[in-house]
């Protein structure tokens, strides 16, 4: 009996089928599963992820609340169209701090998740009140009412600690220094060392919406000149190539 006499034996039989299409399938499932138990960490150390300042929490709440998410994407796939129009495609530790994750599958709008620094504050603001009038033909709705809203951060201490609980590094003192922190990043006058020593360097200081009083529009603002700016990809090298 030849090899494919004994095929046809298996696909005239339906139970024998069975037996070995789940044979098959738990082959694979097992060469899939198993080395994730032998692995310390499926994710990636990344140098310069750290979590997010309090004011930009605020605004990925806001981002959250707005339903951002329903046209924006914010995870870059490793593919050359997509690595060329957005760049970098998105790291594993970029999205580590993210409680919940806004990956995302829609995008009715471009992806976000490297839009940090790619346009001004004053664009975000004209793009945010009115973004026909950037882009004629957006379908994003307008969002100037987030400038007249003034929030004071009474309880981003307590938005740190539920973070915390979910596994972002929050140190004591990062959740005392909370509204604190959350204030000084957008008025520059005032002394923002401790903002920077929690925090890093890299923390960008500055009144977003170029208005007395910080705003929702501040703090989202914030948020999304921070999104893919944390790694710095000139001197990243990926460990499988190192
Ligand atoms: C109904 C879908 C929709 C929603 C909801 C939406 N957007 Fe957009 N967004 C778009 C579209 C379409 C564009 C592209 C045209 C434009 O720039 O306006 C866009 C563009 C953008 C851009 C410019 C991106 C780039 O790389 O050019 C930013 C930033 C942005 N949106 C932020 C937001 C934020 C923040 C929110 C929530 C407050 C939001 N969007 C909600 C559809 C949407």
């Amino acid at each position: 009996m030849g090899i494919l006499d004994k095929h046809t034996v298996l696909e005239k039989n339906v139970t024998l089928l069975a037996i070995f299409a789940f044979l098959v399938v738990t082959i694979g499932g097992i060469v899939q599963i198993a080395p994730l138990f032998w692995l310390e960490n499926t994710i990636e150390e990344v140098e310069g992820m750290r979590p997010y300042t309090p004011l930009e929490l605020a605004g990925r709440d806001i981002y959250i609340r707005e339903g951002c998410y329903v046209c924006h994407s914010q995870m870059i796939r490793p593919m050359r169209d997509e690595v060329e129009r957005y760049g970098h495609y998105s790291l594993a530790a970029e999205s580590k701090y993210d409680h919940p994750f806004q990956w995302g599958s829609k995008r009715t709008g471009p992806d976000l998740a490297r839009v940090g620094g790619r346009y001004s504050d004053a664009w975000h603001l004209d793009h945010l009140r009115d973004p026909q009038s950037v882009v004629p033909e957006s379908v994003m709705p307008k969002y100037g009412y987030l400038e007249d809203r003034l929030i004071d951060g009474e309880y981003v201490g307590d938005l740190l600690k539920t973070h915390r609980f979910v596994g972002v590094p929050y140190t004591d003192e990062m959740i005392e220094n909370a509204q604190a922190d959350f204030l000084v990043q957008a008025n520059p006058d005032e002394d923002f060392d401790g903002l920077l020593e929690r925090y890093g360097e890299t923390v960008q200081v500055r009144n977003f919406d170029d208005a007395p009083g910080i705003s929702e529009a501040d703090a989202l603002i914030a948020y999304l000149q921070m999104l893919g700016t944390l790694v710095d990809f000139s001197t990243f090298t990926p460990v499988a190539s190192r």
